[in-house]
């Protein structure tokens, strides 16, 4: 069912710190960041040739990743993304096998514009999974 990486989403305390570690210490190309009200969160977009890292840091009163930097104050990987190519087949059979969609079970728009869905950490190996339509 799945297909390519899309990204790695990294949670940061600290976006500008976090942007500098990528591209000076490790060399890679890095976005400036970019506010993304409508996901509570500032992001910093990391090219790797063959995939991406996404710095994300919370925006506003509710961000989704707020309490996860509470928890790991220094941050920490937050969740990877694999691509699919027919998001609601993919949603149905993952619930066809028992995993838990989060939210209200319909996509939405993520970062990249493309429809996107969060299965829960319990089902696979307690990581976050998000899935993309490409
Ligand atoms: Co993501």
């Amino acid at each position: 069912m799945i297909g390519r990486l899309n990204h790695v989403a990294i949670a940061v305390p600290d976006l500008a710190t976090a942007s500098n570690t990528y591209s000076s210490t490790l060399g890679a190309k890095v976005s400036e960041p970019e506010d993304l009200p409508e996901h509570g969160v500032s992001v910093v977009f990391v090219e790797l040739p063959n995939t991406k890292i996404e710095l994300l840091h919370p925006l506003g009163d509710n961000s989704p990743i707020a309490k996860y930097l509470d928890k790991n104050t220094s941050g920490g990987m937050h969740h990877v993304c694999y691509e699919v190519e027919d998001i609601l087949a993919a949603r149905d059979q993952l619930v066809a096998d028992g995993a838990k969609i989060l939210g209200d079970g319909e996509p939405k728009i993520g970062a990249h514009g493309k429809p996107v869905l969060f299965l829960s950490p319990k089902d696979f190996c307690g990581t976050l999974v998000e899935i993309e339509q490409v």
